[in-house]
């Protein structure tokens, strides 16, 4: 009966023979109940060794494919094909058919593909991958690999020393008030977010956005399906005046320190006045402070969160653009009594996060390497953002306005073009961008490219810009 199995020599023999024979067998091409020939005689059929054909049809004895009788040989189970036999409304198999999947999950719209192309220069978000002190972090690192404590398991709030570093860190160069305590270790940023939506968010609980914003924020947030409402900005903050009059709120996502994407700052009086706002309205602040590292017009402000004592803010800080995005650590400060929740939430979804790459970011950060590193890296993206903007204004003018706000790691470049299709014209000439209009919720008022120049190094700049020119002066 069995004449059509082919093996070629791709694969091991033992692998196909097995997956060529319980295919048949489901698929009810050999039938119910029917003898299988001898392992010596298969093995004769198909030029194999009879090892190769007894191994097989142990495992498919062992699984219940196939059944011993005694003195008589090898057979189909009857039983398994019974189980394949009996048809249901939902699910009708015919031999050789393939059987429907249950109902799919609904996918969300968001076109998130980025994949292979995701490190492009110009990207967004990337910093200089070049630039990362490799040769010192494989130090940090190869000494670390050898530890046996973090071979184990760890506690889910995340490595003890690295708490303790990034609390140093944030009271010292943000202003943060915290206690090691009040930091859970993340997987980036986006984690904290999936949390905050995981603990706080009830049914119906409405959800503020300044719009346009950083989209990674409204995705998490929203993964409960509660209403996002967009918070417009005045120039290039959040208009915390509006507040007011928007009713209530569970939760605030902002960038107050440098909004994302387009890169002002909210002053003294109006990070007060927000504060106070979510005070009144019973309303938590999530606070991104991705990447105040990086400021050229001023010195970075402190993080609200250190406003006053005990303010209603979730602050969420990443290694992402400090150190590297593969790292995937970042980390979520909470009030105190907040603490048990985001870890139980911590423990159901992700549980721990690797200890490796946070033994090594905690000695990075103790030895001092990484306030050097911070150093370099703020004058590096000063010069390329000051190259990035000349030739901008040399090349481009009259074609994009920058906003200079937006210096930081990225720069936004205004202009009345359908930026969605320049975005994706630029990347197929090996450029990265988002479109401006991707971070509005609802109606786009603005467009323009938002371009990540802390990627490209100098002859990318220039090469970036001129297919930049080359695609406007087209369309
Ligand atoms: C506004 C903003 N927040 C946070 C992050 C960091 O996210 P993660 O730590 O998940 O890489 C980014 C990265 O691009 C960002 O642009």
């Amino acid at each position: 009966m069995i004449d059509d199995i082919r093996l070629d020599s791709a694969t091991p023999l033992q692998q196909q023979l097995y997956r060529q024979l319980s295919q048949r067998i489901i698929d009810q091409r050999y039938l119910p109940g029917s003898q299988l020939p001898s392992s010596r005689q298969l093995a004769a059929d198909l030029g194999v060794s009879r090892n190769t054909v007894n191994a097989v049809y142990d495992q498919l004895k062992a699984e219940g494919f196939l059944q011993s009788r005694a003195g008589k040989g090898v057979f189909i189970n009857e039983d398994i094909c019974a189980a394949l036999n009996q048809p249901t409304q939902a699910f009708t198999r015919t031999p050789g058919n393939t059987a429907p999947l249950p109902p799919l999950p609904v996918v969300p719209r968001h076109n998130l593909r980025l994949s292979e192309d995701a490190n492009l220069p110009f990207q967004p978000g990337l910093p200089d991958l070049d630039a990362f002190p490799i040769r010192s972090w494989n130090r940090i690192l190869h000494h670390q690999e050898s530890r046996r404590l973090l071979r184990g398991y760890d506690c889910i709030q995340g490595y003890q020393p690295l708490r303790q570093a990034i609390a140093g860190y944030v009271q010292a160069s943000r202003g943060v008030r915290c206690k090691e305590h009040q930091i859970i270790i993340t997987n980036g940023a986006q984690q904290a977010l999936s949390l905050i939506a995981d603990v706080l968010l009830q049914p119906g609980d409405r959800i503020f956005c300044e719009n346009p914003g950083y989209r990674g924020a409204r995705y998490a947030l929203s993964r409960h399906g509660n209403p996002l409402l967009p918070i417009p900005l005045r120039g290039q903050v959040l208009d915390v005046d509006v507040l007011a009059d928007m009713g209530p709120a569970k939760l605030l996502f902002c960038t107050p320190t440098h909004q994302y994407p387009m890169g002002g700052i909210l002053d003294i009086a109006q990070r007060m006045a927000l504060v106070q706002w979510a005070q009144r309205n019973q309303t938590w602040i999530i606070e991104d402070d991705y990447d105040s590292e990086f400021h050229f017009h001023n010195k970075p402000f402190a993080a609200i969160q250190g406003l006053f004592d005990n303010t209603p803010v979730l602050y969420v800080g990443s290694f992402s653009k400090t150190l590297l995005p593969g790292l995937r650590i970042g980390y979520l400060i909470v009030p105190e009594p907040m603490v048990e929740a985001f870890l139980w939430a911590k423990r159901v979804t992700g549980g721990e996060t690797p200890l490796l790459p946070q033994a090594t970011i905690s000695e990075f950060i103790e030895s001092g390497q990484f306030a050097r590193h911070l150093r370099r890296m703020r004058q590096l993206y000063r010069e390329k953002w000051t190259y990035f903007q000349k030739l901008v204004l040399e090349e481009l003018g009259g074609l994009v306005t920058p906003v200079a706000e937006s210096a930081g790691m990225h720069l936004v470049l205004e202009g009345d073009f359908d930026d969605l299709d320049l975005s994706q014209q630029l990347r197929a000439k090996g450029f990265g961008s988002t479109p401006l209009s991707a971070h509005f919720i609802g109606e786009t008022t603005r467009t323009g490219l938002v371009m990540g120049f802390a990627s490209a190094s100098e002859p990318q700049i220039a090469a970036g810009v001129s297919a930049l020119k080359s695609l406007l002066l087209r369309n």
